[in-house]
């Protein structure tokens, strides 16, 4: 697909999108680009059920390209308007599972792409951190929102004030990744997962939906907003398959469509 950026699908319907950018796979603003183009075609692409994102064996990705960055200002960055931003929040928009597969560092912009899956599996020797703050600049690429959102303010402002490390274990025990795997099973592991998302019915994507939107409001309009989706899922195929095979075979035998 791109070049530095490459979508692959198997055929359970599992799309991996593979950041390949030796050596560290430092995200350039082509990278960007080509990371947002991989997660529209994505969305679009009625196989793919669940995205596995990853970068590789080694590392999964070093951040904003330093050496790209260094002469940039303010105007341009502000004329951007969040261009950064837009790369990842596709990805998050995804309306399909997303599970980010991490060897070694994921660290400033990289883990911010892992911010916007929604689960993380790391290698037992993944390391994360948001390391901006010693270059004098703050995350720009949601790390200082998704964050904190996912593992309260707190230990958000540590990593981003302190700009440190921290390693598979201790993301682990602060709810910044959600499993850890030997490295050289952490992406077969996020494949297996993201095969049994694929097989899911259409509702998953209302279910992804339903939780992210809502997260985002007052419990009111959120609990509306779960209503609607719900009864959307009765205008699904899936729904129907679903409910058939229960009656005739029991709980959790259906061989859903997607649609
Ligand atoms: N951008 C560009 N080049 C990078 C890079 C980056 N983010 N990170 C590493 N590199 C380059 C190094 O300059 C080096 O290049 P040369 O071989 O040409 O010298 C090469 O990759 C290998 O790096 P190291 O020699 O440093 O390798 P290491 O194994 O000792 O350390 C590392 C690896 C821990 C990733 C370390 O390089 C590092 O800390 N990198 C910077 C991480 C960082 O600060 N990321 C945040 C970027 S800002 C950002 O992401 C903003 C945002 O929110 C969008």
């Amino acid at each position: 697909m791109g070049e530095f950026v490459s979508v692959e699908t198997d055929d359970h319907g599992v799309a991996t999108v593979r950041i390949d950018r030796a050596p560290v796979n430092a995200l350039s603003p082509q990278v960007f680009e080509e990371l947002h183009t991989a997660a529209r075609a994505c969305a679009d692409d009625t196989r793919i059920g669940a995205v596995v994102v990853w970068g590789g064996p080694k590392v999964f990705a070093a951040g904003a390209d330093i050496k790209a960055m260094r002469d940039a200002t303010f105007q341009e960055f502000y004329a951007q308007g969040g261009g950064l931003q837009e790369s990842v929040a596709a990805l998050a928009r995804l309306p399909k599972p997303v599970i980010a597969a991490i060897n070694g560092y994921a660290l400033g912009g990289g883990m911010e792409v892992t911010l916007a899956a929604d689960f993380r599996y790391a290698a037992e020797d993944a390391r994360m951190g948001q390391p901006e703050i010693l270059l004098g600049l703050i995350p720009g690429a949601g790390g200082t929102q998704r964050l904190p959102r996912l593992v309260g303010p707190a230990r958000a402002k540590e990593l981003v004030f302190g700009g440190g490390q921290v390693t598979a274990q201790e993301a682990l025990a602060m709810g910044l990744v959600d499993r850890v795997f030997p490295a050289d099973e952490v992406y077969e592991r996020a494949v297996e997962a993201a095969r049994r998302y694929a097989a899911g019915p259409y509702a998953l994507r209302m279910a992804k939906q339903a939780i992210d939107e809502g997260l985002e409001m007052d419990l009111d309009s959120a609990l509306r907003l779960e209503s609607t989706l719900f009864a959307a899922t009765f205008a699904t195929e899936d729904r129907r398959i679903g409910f058939d095979s229960f009656l005739a075979d029991g709980p959790g035998k259906a061989t859903f469509r997607r649609n």
